[in-house]
């Protein structure tokens, strides 16, 4: 049986003489949405960074059990494994209207395939409506956007390319808590009905607990825990994970 979905084994990675990830093992299927937790300085960020090809690392990434490497100039590749930033204002060009940034985008990797401009400006739109915006959202540039909206412009950029691994770092950190859990159902919902294998990184359990299907728990550059959320919040089985859940009251106190 042909491996699915994204495996990262043995990760290692060392960051200015230090080692900062000791050996991680993780996978996440297609369509299902794993978070990835730990304290701020455990090493999440880098995990999302070696994974997305943008500091080496030693250890073993696969996707649909091809050995991803070292080497991610190929165009096919890096746009297979998509990033949702935390803040979009750092990836989004302030200049230019959104219609141009997606209808540039699906140019350049020849999406949809075989078809032109009017093709072009038709998924377009569709994305839009896909993340909740409507075609009118096109002729805006990002400022003219709210935070949460501007997450959605986002998450429609990283879906255009159709890749196969979605990684997003804390992507609503800079959102009204209101807003955020929207944001989060809309990536939970698009990972799942794309086949998008996700992992969505953050420090903040009542995030897992509400979008994810299984938990990876980081401490020190090192998984210590790995469990299907349900069991993960009703049996942590590491007493790292006992002590962060039990950082969370709220989510103690649940069944
Ligand atoms: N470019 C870098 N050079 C040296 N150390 C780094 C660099 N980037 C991150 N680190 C260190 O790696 C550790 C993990 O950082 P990071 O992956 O950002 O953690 P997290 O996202 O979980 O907060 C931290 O101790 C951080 O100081
Ligand atoms: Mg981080």
């Amino acid at each position: 049986m042909t491996e699915a979905g994204l495996v990262v084994e043995g990760l290692r990675v060392t960051l200015g003489g230090r080692e900062i990830l000791h050996g991680v093992d993780f996978a996440v299927a297609p369509g299902r949405v794993v978070g990835l937790v730990g304290e701020s300085g455990s090493g999440k960020t880098t995990i999302a960074r070696a994974v997305a090809g943008f500091v080496s690392s030693r250890g073993s990434i696969r996707l649909d059990g091809t050995e991803l490497g070292g080497d991610r100039r190929h165009r096919t590749v890096r746009r297979s494994i998509q990033l949702v930033p935390q803040d979009p204002y750092t990836t989004l060009n302030p200049r230019l209207r959104i219609g141009r940034v997606l209808e540039e985008l699906l140019g350049l990797h020849r999406l949809p395939p075989g078809g032109g401009r009017t093709a072009r400006r038709a998924r377009a739109v569709a994305l839009m409506e896909q993340v909740g915006l409507d075609a009118a959202a096109l002729q805006r540039r990002p400022s003219q956007f709210s935070g949460g909206q501007r997450q959605r412009v986002a998450l429609a950029r990283a879906l255009a390319v159709e890749p196969r691994v979605l990684l997003a770092d804390e992507p609503t950190s800079s959102l009204d808590v209101s807003v955020q859990r929207t944001v989060l159902d809309l990536v939970a919902g698009l990972s799942r009905d794309a086949g998008v294998a996700t992992l969505l990184i953050t420090h903040d359990l009542s995030v897992v607990h509400a979008v994810c299907d299984e938990v990876v728990v980081l401490r020190a550059g090192e998984v210590v825990e790995t469990a299907p959320a349900d069991r993960f919040f009703t049996a942590p089985a590491h007493p790292y994970s006992r002590r962060l859940l039990a950082a969370v009251p709220r989510l103690e106190a649940s069944p």
